[in-house]
């Protein structure tokens, strides 16, 4: 078998084969107060993490209106030395503020302003990578590449990537700007199948409802676009979360299906989900949003399991999560 190389590492960005997401730090979307608790509850997923392996971490400005960047911020304020170890990943263009319509801005002083922020409250001089949240229809290329050049030649941006994409809009984009977009964040876990289906039921009518774009995949990976998925752990849907009457019976299945192997092969429940979806040549980076340190902890055998897992089960888990045989 060959050895999966990450389109990160491919261009010599060290990163972990798994990324912690900070969504939920400060409690999601809600603006409330920065607590002690809240502080205590980051840096505990911050050890865990690091405990884990996992040295990338996932923000937005969006996320918690700004807290959760702010309280990351706190942790690498109480440890100095951390920041130099570590690879932050954050996001602009998705704007959620009172007395105005929820919108996407990829304009040049948008994207310019709103590093500026997010620097501010994770007390750092650089991001990383930057993302462009979610497609904005107003987008002009040029500009983008405008904010992308000043972001570089200042320093305060060391890459650029994007986040749910496809492929020509990906193409549409990089055709105006001098640096490659190395990030492509999507939705892709077991519990949501679109990037698959679409493939494979090409030239078919059964499924009307796919909404993946043909080509997104292919094009990530002829181009080394690092594919990032987003709802990795489909929620905690096939690894143990109270799904009571809403719960699908494949769903059901594939949770018991997901139990049974992970009891088989002596391993958790989420390092089968991860695994299943690094399994994927792509080799896709999870981006994991428990904050719980037990739960962080348990997703880190999903790197071997992706190499054990044989063909046989990666079809069964895929097929059984979507309900029907493929064709
Ligand atoms: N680019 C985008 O548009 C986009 C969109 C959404 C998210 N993201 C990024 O992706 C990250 C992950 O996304 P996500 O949070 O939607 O996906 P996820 O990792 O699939 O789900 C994490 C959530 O599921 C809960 N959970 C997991 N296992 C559980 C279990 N067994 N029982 C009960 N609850 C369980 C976690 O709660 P606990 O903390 O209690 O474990 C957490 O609230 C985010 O943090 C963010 O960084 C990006």
């Amino acid at each position: 078998m060959q050895k999966r190389i990450m389109p990160l590492e491919r261009r010599g960005i060290t990163t972990s084969r798994l990324a912690l997401g900070c969504m939920k730090l400060c409690g999601g979307m809600k603006a409330t107060p920065i607590t002690a608790e809240e502080i205590l509850i980051a840096e505990r997923a911050v050890d865990a993490a690091l405990e884990a392996g996992i040295t990338m971490f996932d923000h937005a400005d969006v996320y918690a209106r700004g807290q959760a960047e702010e309280v990351f911020g706190e942790v690498l304020r109480r440890r100095p030395q951390l920041r130099d170890t570590i690879v932050i990943q954050s996001k602009c263009g998705y704007r959620v503020e009172s007395g105005s319509p929820k919108m996407y801005d990829f304009s040049r002083d948008h994207i310019l302003r709103a590093v500026d922020r997010s620097l501010a409250r994770l007390g750092t001089d650089r991001l990383d990578i930057l993302l462009l949240h979610r497609p904005d229809p107003l987008m002009e290329p040029e500009e983008i590449a405008e904010a992308f050049d000043r972001l570089r030649e200042t320093g305060k941006v060391g890459h650029f990537g994007v986040s749910n994409l496809g492929a020509d809009q990906i193409r549409f984009l990089q055709e105006a700007l001098d640096m490659p977009l190395v990030v492509n964040q999507l939705d892709l876990s077991l519990g949501k199948l679109d990037w698959l289906d679409s493939g494979v039921l090409m030239n078919r009518t059964i499924d009307q409802t796919v909404r993946f774009p043909e080509g997104t995949m292919e094009h990530c990976r002829m181009h080394n676009i690092q594919l990032q998925a987003w709802g990795s752990l489909a929620q905690g849907r096939f690894t143990g979360r109270e799904m009571g009457a809403g719960g699908t019976e494949a769903e059901r299945l594939t949770s018991e299906r997901v139990g049974q192997m992970a009891r088989e092969k002596g391993t958790t429940p989420e390092a089968i989900v991860l695994g299943w979806l690094m399994k994927h040549p792509a080799a896709i980076q999870p981006v994991v949003g428990t904050l719980n340190p037990a739960r962080i902890a348990a997703c880190a055998d999903a790197v071997r399991q992706s190499k054990t897992m044989t063909r046989e089960e990666w079809y069964e888990l895929y097929q059984t999560s979507r309900g029907h045989e493929i064709p």
